[in-house]
């Protein structure tokens, strides 16, 4: 798919925005602080929902007004689709499909975007969170129906936090807490979760080949990466997981640590029994857990491991593995979404790439891969401070942004 327009009211510094686009390379070039990031992030989010710079919405809706508006025509193979979210700062968004007013989830899925940026190095560099984010979007961006799941899910895990919260203080004050409610939480939270566990763990397969390529393509075959989804979900009778290192291992003790990471892996593909299992879990931890007055068990306690040869990316990686590794993330989730036919788009679910000040970022050699890797690709959109940082092999429409007017060069 690919954009094909894009129009912006009050979003960021955008007054007002209305920009044609085609299908390829288009170079969006300014200074800093012009406006570059801000009309990529636009178009990240139509695919997400949320931004990749901030958590609340309401730094999207520019300064001084009420909402922002996002529009855009976007085409799967011949099929022109009008997309349109109105942002309202604290409130619900509005949707539109096709000019009606329609559900936010029924927009879900039809924009399809993969963005890389520097804050991408928090993916490697950064706590769990960030990593579950970044397989969560692209679950629900394969399978729209999980976007529910996971906000019932992040509701469930307040509530009931809170309910133990406040059983820990009863009980400190000598009472008797009412714990018959916890049981339905824990079923709900058990429900939800398991859906997400396995979600989570089938993306993870099917992103471990794409980054374990593009890993190696993008640093020139110096290092083997490795991604494993780590559930907390038997966490007070777990067996540790094995080390990078016992992975790595060529001999019969490796053998063994791979295998046994296999099964648990497939463990996780049983949503009924994942669900069994987090119960068991809470049941365990009961005590524990309204003491600490927090949800231990779950899967937003979840992490994703990045591995790079017989060490842990995270804390071990530098800073241009660290990069590598994030790119090759970025690069494994557009090559998934790519190959996903599951989309009521059929086989054009191929995402808009988004490379947002990256090259600057990356040496000469990493930049030439980068761009030898996504020149097929059928619309990517790049912002770069200076012409130069836009490598040659990536020509295309180039447009210059200055002081929030975008003009084709
Ligand atoms: N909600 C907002 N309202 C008005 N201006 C905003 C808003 N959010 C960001 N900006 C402005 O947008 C500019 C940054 O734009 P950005 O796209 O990040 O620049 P760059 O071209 O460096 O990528 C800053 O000048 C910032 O003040
Ligand atoms: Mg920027």
């Amino acid at each position: 798919m690919y954009v094909s327009d894009l129009a912006l009211n009050d979003f960021r510094s955008y007054r007002e925005l209305v920009l044609g686009l085609e299908p390829g390379v288009s170079a969006f070039v300014g200074q800093n602080g012009q406006g570059k990031t801000n009309l990529v992030e636009a178009i990240a989010y139509l695919s997400t929902f949320s931004s990749h710079r901030v958590a609340a919405d309401a730094a999207l809706v520019r300064q001084g007004t009420d909402g922002a508006v996002v529009r855009a025509k976007v085409v799967h193979g011949d099929r022109p689709t009008m997309v349109e979210l109105e942002i309202v700062a604290g409130k619900a968004n509005r949707a539109r499909l096709n000019r009606a007013p329609t559900r936010t989830r029924e927009v879900l899925g039809v924009v399809r975007s993969v963005l890389f940026a520097p804050e991408d190095l928090e993916l490697v560099k950064g706590d769990p969170t960030q990593r579950r984010r970044f397989l969560d979007e692209l679950v629900v961006l394969l399978s729209p129906r999980l976007a529910g799941v996971k906000a019932e899910y992040d509701k469930v895990v307040r509530q009931r936090g809170a309910l133990l919260k406040s059983a820990g203080a009863v009980r400190r004050r000598g009472g008797r807490p009412d714990l018959s409610t916890l049981d339905v939480w824990d079923g709900q939270l058990a429900a939800a979760g398991a859906q997400l566990v396995t979600a989570r763990t089938q993306l993870v397969r099917r992103l471990r080949p794409h980054v374990a390529d593009a890993y190696e393509q993008v640093s020139a075959g110096q290092g083997a990466a490795r991604i494993d989804y780590r559930a907390n979900i038997d966490v007070s009778d777990s067996v540790p997981d094995p080390t990078a290192e016992q992975l790595a291992d060529e001999g019969a003790a490796g053998a063994a640590a791979r295998e046994g990471v296999e099964a648990r892996e497939t463990a996780l593909l049983d949503t009924a029994a994942v669900q069994e299992r987090l119960v068991a879990a809470m049941g365990r931890l009961r005590e524990k857990e309204i003491e600490r007055g927090v949800c231990l068990v779950g899967p937003h306690r979840d992490d994703l491991v990045l591995s790079l040869g017989t060490f842990p990316a995270k804390g071990f990686a530098s800073h241009g593995e660290s990069w590598s590794y994030a790119l090759a993330l970025r690069l494994a989730s557009y090559e998934v979404l790519r190959e996903d036919d599951g989309s009521p788009w059929g086989r054009d679910g191929e995402p808009v790439l988004i490379l947002d000040d990256v090259f600057a970022e990356l040496d000469s050699r990493r930049r030439q891969r980068l761009a030898a890797m996504v020149a097929g690709a059928q619309q990517v959109l790049i912002t770069a401070a200076v012409p130069e940082d836009v490598p040659e092999t990536l020509a295309g429409a180039r447009f210059d942004v200055h002081d929030g007017e975008v003009t084709r060069a």
